[in-house]
């Protein structure tokens, strides 16, 4: 009986939804679609400086320019995540450490945690902390992360179209739309990230 009310108040609520939310918004009603990566990840491969080339809407990247990631590989088999971006108002760059522990089955599974020393109570709810799931990489061009999270009736998603140089050729990009499709994922919300006038 639960199931069956749930089921009718999704149904009802994403069409309301769908006439008043705009195509940005990353959050979408029911739970977050179960995707099984189709890459074998190879982290060795992965490692190194990516440009992030499009995103979606993210708050925390609002004023962020030259957005930037550069992964190693450390002894234990986690990856050490650096997170660069410029500041548009104050030009300032910031750097942001965070700790990759991909799952021992499916490396393209991420929990990611930025490494701070605070309790890993308060780093788990800090922004960039969650569950990270790499769609497809060539790793010589293109890599395609997506994250999601449940809010209760309702999930919100964010992807990242990460790229070796600042821009992304028009094959790989619609090779990058065609897996985001056959995922069922809205790529209508991304936008290109600010790579110009980046050193
Ligand atoms: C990426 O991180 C590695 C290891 O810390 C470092 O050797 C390398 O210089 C970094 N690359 C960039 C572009 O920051």
């Amino acid at each position: 009986m639960a199931y069956v009310v749930y089921t009718l108040l999704v149904a009802f609520f994403s069409v309301v939804h769908n006439d008043i939310v705009d195509a940005q918004s990353p959050t979408h009603w029911g739970r977050c679609p179960q995707h099984v990566p189709a890459v074998e990840l190879d982290l060795e491969k992965f490692q190194g400086l990516w440009y992030e080339v499009e995103r979606t809407f993210y708050v925390f990247e609002l004023l962020a320019v030259c957005p930037r990631f550069n992964f190693t590989l450390l002894d234990d088999g986690s990856l050490e995540v650096q997170f660069f971006m410029k500041n548009r108002v104050y030009q300032d760059t910031n750097v942001y450490t965070g700790e990759v522990v991909p799952e021992r089955k499916n490396p393209s599974v991420w929990d990611v945690r930025p490494k701070t020393s605070l309790p890993s109570m308060i780093s788990r709810i800090l922004p960039g902390s969650g569950k990270y799931y790499v769609l497809d990489t060539d790793y010589d061009n293109f890599a395609i992360l997506w994250s999601c999270s449940n809010m209760g009736l309702m999930h919100s998603d964010l992807i990242w179209i990460l790229g070796r140089d600042k821009k992304i050729s028009p094959l790989h990009r619609s090779l990058i739309y065609s897996t985001l499709d056959s995922f069922k994922i809205d790529d209508g919300r991304l936008t290109l990230s600010k790579q110009k006038d980046c050193d």
